[in-house]
């Protein structure tokens, strides 16, 4: 159970589970975007689909999780807007979570490739669809570039807590009790 001054290790952990493995899989994204095609491509992509498929599975989980609770609740007195403000980005980033594992699912077996897990096969390479295929690159391409957006928003709300208002929101998603 999180409490106003102390959040449960359950959070704790998901948070930065995801958070270290999502900001891995949109660096790993773009860089495999600027990659010309070839063999070695296409393994690191299976490494990226393999990656971003169990990144899915917690996040399902850690958004049942977070329906069940409510989002952070401000540590010290926030004007109206920054909290708004937080809440949003908050759950941006919670529905990042998802919608890019997903669209990524959808643009590759749009294209017809299949999808698993290093090797376990989850979804065989069929014909594709084109249709299925434009919808997922369009949201994994464009989501992908404002989802780094807000993280970059996140991350710098964080450190002007940390640094400027010296308050215990960075502590406090650290597991200590402020
Ligand atoms: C879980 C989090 C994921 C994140 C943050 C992520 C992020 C990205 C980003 C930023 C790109 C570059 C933009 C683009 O070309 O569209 C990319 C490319 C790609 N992603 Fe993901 N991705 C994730 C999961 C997946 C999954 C689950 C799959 C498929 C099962 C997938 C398949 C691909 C493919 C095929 C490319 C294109 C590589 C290329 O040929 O340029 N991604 N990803
Ligand atoms: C180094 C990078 C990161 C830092 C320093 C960081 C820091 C934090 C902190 C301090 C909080 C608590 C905010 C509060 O109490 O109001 C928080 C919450 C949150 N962060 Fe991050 N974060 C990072 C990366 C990410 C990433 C990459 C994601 C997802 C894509 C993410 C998603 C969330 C979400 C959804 C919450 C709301 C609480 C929850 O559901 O666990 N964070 N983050």
């Amino acid at each position: 159970m999180d409490t106003l001054s102390k959040f449960s290790k359950h959070t704790v952990a998901l948070h930065w589970l995801i958070a270290f493995a999502m900001i891995g899989s949109l660096a790993f994204g773009l860089y495999l975007e600027e990659l010309p095609r070839s063999p070695d491509k296409g393994f690191l992509i299976g490494i990226h689909k393999s990656i971003g498929v169990l990144i899915l599975l917690f996040a399902l989980y850690r958004v049942v999780h977070r329906l069940r609770s409510k989002l952070p609740q401000p540590l010290t007195v926030t004007p109206l807007w920054q909290q708004r403000f937080a809440t949003a980005a908050h759950i941006f980033l919670l529905a990042g979570t998802v919608f890019m594992p997903i669209s990524g699912i959808l643009m590759s077996v749009g294209g017809g490739h299949s999808v698993g897990v290093f090797g376990v096969e989850l979804i065989a390479a069929g014909e594709g669809n084109e249709v299925i295929g434009n919808i997922g690159g369009t949201i994994h391409g464009l989501g992908g570039k404002l989802l780094i957006l807000a993280v970059v928003l996140h991350v710098v709300g964080t450190l002007k807590h940390h640094l400027i208002d010296k308050d215990g929101t960075l502590r406090r998603m650290l597991g200590a009790r402020v």
